[in-house]
C-alpha cells in the first residue's frame, strides 16, 4: 500500500492506494480562507498545510483502516506548484519515509493528473495507456499522448491562461466567488450558450490553445451591455462564456484525435469536473475515461497512482530531494 501526500496549491491532501490502484482513502482538506482574497495567497497556503498535514495524513490512514505499519511506500508531489506549499508536503513525506525506513517516490503534479485515470473506480478496470489525454486545471492546460504508465508527450498547450484560470477570471468579471469554475457552471445552468458569440480561437492552427482573447471579449461584452443589462443577462453571459471555453478545448481534442488516430481519450484536472465539458467530450464517439470529480481536482490518490508505476528512492537517497516550482512541460 502507498501513502501519498499532495500540497502543491491550497488543498492539503493525503490518500492510501493499493498496489492494484484501488483507492482506500482520499482525504482533501480545502483552505477556504483564500476565497476572501480572490486567489490563492502562497504564504497563507504554506502555513495552513503546516497546520493540517499531520491530521490529514492520520485521517487518510484511519479511513483506509491501516496504520503506518501497513504502508510499504510513501509518494509525494515534488512540483510544479507553490514552492512553500510543496515543501511542507515534501518535508513531511521525507520525515515519514526516513523514520519508518520506507522508500519514497517523488511525483510530478501533472503526471498525477494524468495518472488519475490509472485508478480502479468501483469495479471499473483502470484506463490503460495508450490514450490521448486532456489536462485542464487552474494552472495548466495541455493535450498529451500517453504511451505508457511512466510519462507523456505534450502535443499542444495553452499559449496564455489555463482553462481553469479562464473560468476563474470570467467568473470574477461576472461577480462570482473564487474558485470561479463551479460557480460559473451553476450560473450558466439557465442561460443560452448561443446568446453571445465569444471567440474559441478555432482559427489558431495546430493543437495549442489560447484563452486571453475570450476573457477580453467577456470584459467588453459586460461593459457594452451596461451594469443593469449585464445583470439581467447574467445567465446568458455565463453560459456563452462557458460554451466558448468548452468549444476551445473540444475543437483541439477533435483535431488531436484526427491527427493521431487515437481512439481513446482521458481527461483530468479541475476543469474536467465541468459538466458541459464532460458531456461534449463524451459525445465524440471514442472511448472516454472521465474520473470522478474528486479525482479530477487536486488530490493525493492521483499522486499515488503515478507512483504505482515507478520505483521508490531508498532511505537516505530521498533526503536531498528539492521541490520545483515550475513545470516539466
Ligand atoms: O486541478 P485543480 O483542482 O487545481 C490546479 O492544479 O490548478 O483545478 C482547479 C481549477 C480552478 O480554476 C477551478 O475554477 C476549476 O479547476 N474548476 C472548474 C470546475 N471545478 C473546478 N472549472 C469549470 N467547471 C467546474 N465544475
Ligand atoms: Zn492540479
Amino acid at each position: 500500500m502507498i501513502l501519498a501526500i499532495e500540497t502543491s496549491c491550497d488543498d492539503t491532501c493525503a490518500a492510501v492506494v493499493t498496489a492494484d490502484g484501488e483507492v482506500r482513502s482520499n482525504v482533501i482538506s480545502s483552505q477556504g480562507i483564500h476565497d476572501a482574497y480572490g486567489g490563492v495567497v502562497p504564504e497563507i497556503a504554506s502555513r495552513h498545510h503546516l497546520e493540517r498535514c499531520t491530521a490529514v495524513v492520520d485521517d487518510a490512514l484511519r479511513r483506509a483502516g491501516v496504520t503506518l505499519d501497513g504502508i510499504e511506500r510513501i509518494a509525494v508531489t515534488q512540483g510544479p506548484g507553490l514552492v512553500g506549499a510543496l515543501l511542507v508536503g515534501l518535508c513531511h513525506a521525507k520525515a515519514l519515509a526516513a523514520v519508518r525506513g520506507l522508500p519514497l517516490t517523488p511525483v510530478d503534479h501533472l503526471q498525477g493528473h494524468v495518472a488519475a485515470n490509472f485508478l480502479r473506480i468501483g469495479d471499473r478496470e483502470p484506463f490503460a495507456p495508450p490514450f490521448l489525454c486532456l489536462i485542464a486545471s487552474g494552472g495548466h492546460t495541455f493535450l498529451a499522448h500517453v504511451a505508457d504508465h511512466d510519462g507523456f508527450t505534450v502535443l499542444g498547450r495553452t499559449l496564455d491562461d489555463a482553462a481553469g484560470e479562464a473560468f476563474d477570471k470570467g467568473a470574477r468579471l461576472l461577480g462570482l466567488p473564487f474558485p470561479g469554475g463551479p460557480h460559473l457552471q451553476r450560473a450558466a445552468q439557465d442561460g443560452d450558450p448561443g446568446a453571445f458569440a465569444f471567440p474559441t480561437a478555432a482559427k489558431v492552427a495546430g493543437l495549442d490553445l489560447s484563452f486571453s482573447g475570450l476573457k477580453t471579449a467577456l470584459l467588453y461584452a459586460v461593459r457594452d451591455l451596461g451594469e443593469e443589462e449585464a445583470r439581467r443577462r447574467h445567465a446568458d453571459l455565463a453560459a456563452s462564456y462557458q460554451h466558448a471555453i468548452v468549444e476551445t478545448l473540444a475543437v483541439r481534442v477533435e483535431r488531436a484525435l484526427r491527427e493521431t488516430g487515437a481512439t481513446r481519450l482521458a481527461i483530468g484536472g479541475g476543469v474536467a469536473a465541468n459538466g458541459p465539458l464532460r458531456e461534449r467530450l463524451s459525445a465524440l464517439g471514442v472511448a472516454v475515461n472521465v474520473p470522478p470529480v474528486e479525482l479530477c481536482t487536486d488530490n493525493a490518490a492521483m499522486i499515488a497512482a503515478a507512483a504505482l508505476h515507478r520505483p521508490g528512492l531508498p532511505v537516505g537517497a530521498h533526503l536531498a530531494l528539492d521541490a520545483y516550482p515550475t513545470g516539466t512541460l
